[in-house]
């Protein structure tokens, strides 16, 4: 797929990553996966700060390093996708080393298999050679969308909220 590209959010696509936002709350989405909390942040140009620090800084301990992408097609944000740099426990368990969303008008047109791809070959040039994607057992989009990138279901954890995460390993090489 040619025409989807990751870009790393700017200034400047405040317009556009307003109206992907709203278009969650307008479908009565409460989250927006990969996105690193664009839902909850009211203020854009704070967001990208954030981002643009947790791609560059130091981290505070017990957090981690992260990328976080829109997905574009043309001048239209169809996705957003974080890529973690390294896994701590939360994340070893139930986060995994990526996170993504979909927005709600573009789904199953493939574009989380694109986005996925990829971010495997960012992954690929951060030096991972293993990568770690987790998904609700429920989640059937999501667990096609990592097997389709080559996961391999590990196991599945029950979590406290009465779920299941099921843990799947991509091998780059
Ligand atoms: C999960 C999600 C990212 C999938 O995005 P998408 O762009 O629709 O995925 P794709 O079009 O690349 O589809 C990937 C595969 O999953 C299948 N699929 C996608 N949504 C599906 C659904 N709701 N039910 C069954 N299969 C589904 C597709 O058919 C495709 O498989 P196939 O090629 O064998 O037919 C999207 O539904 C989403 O954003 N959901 C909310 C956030 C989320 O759950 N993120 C993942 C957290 S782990």
């Amino acid at each position: 797929m040619e025409n989807l590209k990751l870009v790393l959010p700017t200034l400047d696509m405040e317009k556009e990553a307003l109206s992907y936002r709203q278009e969650y709350i307008d479908y009565g989405e409460t989250y927006i996966h990969g996105s690193a909390g664009l839902m909850k942040e009211e203020d854009y140009k704070l967001w990208v700060e954030k981002i643009t620090y947790a791609r560059t800084e130091k981290m505070p301990e017990g957090l981690v390093n992260a990328s976080t992408y829109f997905a574009v097609v043309g001048d239209r944000i169809v996705g957003t996708i974080q890529i973690r740099y390294r896994l701590n426990e939360f994340l070893l368990n139930y986060g995994g080393h990526i996170g993504y969303g979909v927005r709600p008008s573009e789904r199953r047109k493939g574009y989380a298999t694109e986005m996925l791809s990829q971010a495997l070959e960012i992954c690929r040039n951060l030096g991972l050679e293993c990568v770690l994607i987790t998904c609700d057992k429920d989640n059937i989009g999501s667990a096609r969308t990592v097997m389709k990138n080559g996961g391999i279901l590990e196991n599945e954890i029950p979590r406290e909220d009465g779920g299941i995460t099921q843990r799947y390993w991509i091998t780059l090489k």
